[in-house]
């Protein structure tokens, strides 16, 4: 039997290059060979407590984004995580046993305690066991997630073994980060420092449904220097960053005229900015007419996601009948 793989990305603006290359690329290549779930994480997303009128169109952007970037209905279940909502018994049964001490002390929500200190509210405190929900659901083998995710995954295997052990049962696999090789990519952001990020500032991140004078332009005001002063020198933050974008998205080629270029300081900013800007608008002109089409075809997309939806139950109703024997329910 092939092994499962699951993954999700919240509905909180659109994809990036960043989303692409760290996280939907690799989607892509997996559902080739997984039996895999790959889902939109609306109930997520209410930490944050999107408005009403707002939630229903992010989530369709994503859907329309990953469906133009490659996912494939035919090969992955693509599904909304609301349309599941079996999720959310494994989710209160995974915190009977999810302890307060514990998730305190995950990173993320450490970072959400400083970040936005008015809005501390339980969801955000037991988003870990939401997310074990969601990959135990599946009973997944794999989970393929950025860097950034590790510590939730950690999660989602301490509850899994913790469920196992109380219980006395291998019933849940300890599922595992994917990662083709050594391919852990960190796409860098245009402002010079860190990685692309829809929450990082304007300007920061280049959306797979930017239109191309809007990438010319972000790419054409990215952070550089004055320039390299002396051959071979190491590059500052700003200048490898640019040099990493470049070499995920243009030719081995390419990048090899500007690296000789800065190593023997003949190097002119302004025409690897170009070449960088031209290199992304071709690899993203094809995905943005693609959403556009899929924007307008409402009639495809509900069929995507309910035809998704009803896959992804069927797998979440064998879990869920199973725990609940587990756990000792009965039906009279
Ligand atoms: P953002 O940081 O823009 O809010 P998310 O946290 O929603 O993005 O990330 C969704 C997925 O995309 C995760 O699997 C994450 O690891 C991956 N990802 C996001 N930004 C990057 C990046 N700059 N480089 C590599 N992977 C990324
Ligand atoms: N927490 C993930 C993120 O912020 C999204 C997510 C939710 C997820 N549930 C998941 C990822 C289950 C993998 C598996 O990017």
């Amino acid at each position: 039997m092939r092994e499962t793989v699951v993954s999700g990305i919240r509905p909180t603006g659109n994809l990036h290059l960043g989303n692409y290359f760290g996280a939907v690329k690799n989607f892509i290549r997996l559902q080739n060979e997984y039996n895999s779930y790959f889902f939109i994480a609306d109930y997520h997303s209410l930490t944050t407590h999107p408005k009403p009128e707002d939630l229903h169109g992010r989530v369709k952007t994503i859907l329309v984004e990953y469906l133009a970037a490659g996912l494939d209905p035919e090969k992955a279940t693509l599904y909304v995580q609301s349309d599941v909502p079996e999720v959310l018994e494994l989710y209160l049964f995974l915190n009977m046993n999810a302890y307060v001490g514990e998730l305190e002390r995950v990173t993320t929500f450490k970072e959400k305690v400083r970040k936005q200190p008015d809005n501390v509210n339980a969801g955000l405190l037991t988003y870990p066991t939401l997310m074990a929900a969601d990959i135990l659901l599946h009973n997944a083998d794999f989970v393929p997630v950025g860097k950034d995710q590790e510590q939730n995954l950690e999660k989602a295997r301490d509850f899994a073994g913790r469920f196992n052990f109380i219980y006395g049962k291998e019933y849940f696999k300890i599922p595992q980060a994917f990662n083709f090789g050594n391919e852990l990519v960190k796409v860098p952001g245009l402002d010079g420092s860190g990685k692309m990020g829809k929450s990082e500032g304007e300007g920061n991140a280049i959306f797979l449904a930017e239109d191309e004078k809007s990438i010319r332009k972000k790419v054409m005001r990215a952070v550089t220097d004055g320039g390299p002063t002396q051959l071979n020198q190491e590059k500052p933050e700003a200048i490898q960053n640019l040099f990493t974008l470049m070499k995920i998205v243009s030719k081995p080629e390419t990048v090899q005229f500007f690296d000789d270029a800065y190593n023997n300081m003949s190097i002119r900013y302004g025409d690897m900015k170009k070449q960088l800007a031209e290199d992304i608008v071709a690899f993203t002109a094809p995905l943005r007419e693609r959403i556009i089409e899929l924007s307008n075809d409402d009639e495809y997309i509900n069929k995507v996601a309910r035809t998704g939806a009803e896959k992804a139950r069927e797998s979440a109703s064998k879990t869920i009948r199973e725990v609940r024997d587990i756990i000792g329910f009965r039906h009279f």
